[in-house]
């Protein structure tokens, strides 16, 4: 049976896909992880990375060779793009040689140019606007832990930055009531604001407030990242008064809901937007929300290239 839903699709931002196709990779991969369901995929992934990453490389690294696939790890300093080559002129290239391409840079639209002029399903590895594929790891990890979605509180706190955008986006898609608890200078970029106002409706709601507390009353899920993302790390020492008052600690976390989880994208700067504490405290669903990268993707490539399942 083909798990072609999504087939030849792009992923770009996390309002790329419905509330049901967002449930039907969920129960993918939920279905992949447990082991009730193999994909075959013997396709050719590319890592079109200009940016580090540990998780996201390894993940989808192992996700295609599980499929039965092979992955080109084609980071900019071994490629032509370091050297300044055209993203319509690598897109035209790489997509008759490849299955499909993860990529992560800067600008979300370098990733948009790229799917417009490449055939192939490309998947949005992390921008400065947006970090979807993050995204449908932890939607996983939460409905594994509540067995739902919808009606449940999300709140994040900290840098208003690419992850807090696709958390937003896909809490809304998902019927989640999301707050976002940032200082007033940090706050989400203003039309993934309006757009996730838009998709919640009147299904769920949407809080952006400065009070961290406000944030976590009645939240099930406490969610951070850094207070200095990849490229902003010089302005650490200027964030770090700023963001204090955002810290995820054990206070934090005792006025949000009595079984309230943790996540956090990482890597994790402990003792600065999370604390030791919770970080290996017994509320911290962090390592499961890692190791699900690897199961969401592995659905989402399944998805994208049309796998066979048995
Ligand atoms: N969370 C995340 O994207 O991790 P990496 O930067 O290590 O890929």
């Amino acid at each position: 049976m083909s798990v072609a839903s999504l087939q030849g699709r792009d992923f770009l931002s996390m309002a790329d896909f419905s509330t049901e196709e967002i449930q039907a990779l969920l129960q993918l991969a939920a279905q992949m992880k447990a082991g009730a369901v193999q994909v075959r995929c013997a396709k050719v992934l590319g890592l079109l990375f200009q940016k580090a990453s540990t998780r996201t490389r390894v993940s989808f690294s192992v996700a295609i060779y599980q499929l039965g696939g092979q992955v080109l790890d084609l980071n900019a300093t071994v490629t032509q793009v370091s050297r300044g080559e055209p993203t319509i002129d690598t897109a035209r290239v790489l997509e008759r040689y490849l299955d499909v391409v993860a990529i992560r840079t800067f600008e979300q639209q370098e990733v948009e140019t790229f799917a417009h002029y490449a055939k192939i399903p490309v998947i949005n590895a992390l921008t400065d606007l947006e970090h979807p594929c993050q995204v449908l790891a932890d939607l996983l990890t939460i409905q594994e832990e509540f067995g739902t979605l919808a009606g449940l509180t999300l709140a994040y706190l900290g840098d208003g930055n690419n992850v807090a955008h696709s958390l937003m986006l896909g809490c809304a898609l998902m019927g989640m009531n999301v707050h976002i608890a940032t200082p007033a200078e940090y706050q989400p970029d203003a039309g993934i604001v309006e757009r996730t106002r838009a998709i919640a409706c009147d299904r769920s709601s949407v809080l952006l407030t400065q009070d961290p507390y406000e944030a976590v009353t009645g939240a099930h899920v406490l969610y951070t990242d850094v207070w200095a993302s990849m490229g902003q790390e010089d302005l650490a020492a200027t964030r770090i008064p700023i963001f204090q008052p955002y810290q995820v600690n054990e206070a934090l976390l005792a006025q949000a809901e009595p079984k309230a989880i943790v996540l956090h994208c990482l890597p994790a700067h402990r003792e600065e937007e999370i604390t030791d504490a919770v970080i290996e405290g017994s509320q911290s669903r962090i390592w499961d929300e890692a190791e699900n990268r690897l199961h969401a993707q592995k659905a989402l490539l399944a998805s994208l290239l049309g796998g066979v399942s048995s």
